[in-house]
């Protein structure tokens, strides 16, 4: 039995197109794999905690080889908590609204919670390289109003796809399958037929994910 962890990144709920997808996605996975564990991560919903004081510093400590204080382990406890949940899933299904040009700042602060040292990557000074330590793959439902892909001209706004997939790439996540809902503000039927074509894509890709 495999687990897929839904990081959802959309506040619109019912009106999302991101959701709206990714909810397809889920219905033909769940179906073509009825064994499998879905844990649902609405970013909206799980309160994370402020990444300062003891948490930062806990961070550095364990960075430089130094010992936390008592203060700080506490501090990082919850870290590894978020850490843990992330890291249990074999398989990662994120959806997410590109805003002003980038990822919903409730995304960034929970790449900012979980990505740490000697949990999601490791630093090997002696060779000045990075590992990633998170095993798995990903599929991404990317929303926004306008068109980014490559030809479009525009491409070179997107500073969602590239650094997100960046972020996956550095954890150690480098499948990763693309699923794009574009141009919602064509107007509805530039829209109806963007989530039409995202879901016939997500139905195809959930089943042999
Ligand atoms: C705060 C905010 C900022 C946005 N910025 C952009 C943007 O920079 N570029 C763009 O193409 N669309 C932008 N949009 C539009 C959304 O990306 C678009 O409506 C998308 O389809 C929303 O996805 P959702 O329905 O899953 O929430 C923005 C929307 C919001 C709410």
């Amino acid at each position: 039995m495999s687990t897929l962890l839904y990081v959802e990144a959309s506040p619109r709920k019912q009106r999302s197109h991101s959701i709206k997808v990714a909810e397809e996605f889920l219905a033909a996975y769940q179906k073509a794999h009825p064994g499998d564990r879905i844990d649902r991560l609405d970013l909206w919903k799980e309160p994370l905690p402020r990444f300062d004081g003891d948490m930062l510093n806990a961070k550095y400590a364990i960075m430089h080889g130094e010992n936390p204080s008592v203060a700080e382990r506490a501090a990082w406890a919850e870290v590894e908590r978020l850490f843990q949940r992330f890291n249990a899933a074999d398989k990662y299904l994120f959806s997410m609204p590109m805003w002003n040009f980038g990822m919903p700042y409730m995304l960034k602060h929970y790449i900012d919670v979980i990505t740490q040292p000697g949990l999601a990557w490791s630093f090997d000074p002696a060779s000045g390289s990075y590992s990633g330590l998170v095993k798995g793959k990903a599929a991404v439902v990317y929303s926004s109003g306008g068109i980014y892909e490559a030809g479009s001209g525009a491409e070179g706004y997107d500073l969602l796809r590239p650094p997100f997939e960046g972020w996956l790439g550095f954890i150690g996540i480098t499948d990763v399958t693309r699923i794009t809902v574009a141009g919602t503000l064509y107007g509805p039927e530039a829209t109806a037929k963007a989530t039409a074509d995202a879901t016939a894509r997500a139905h195809e890709v959930a089943t042999t994910f």
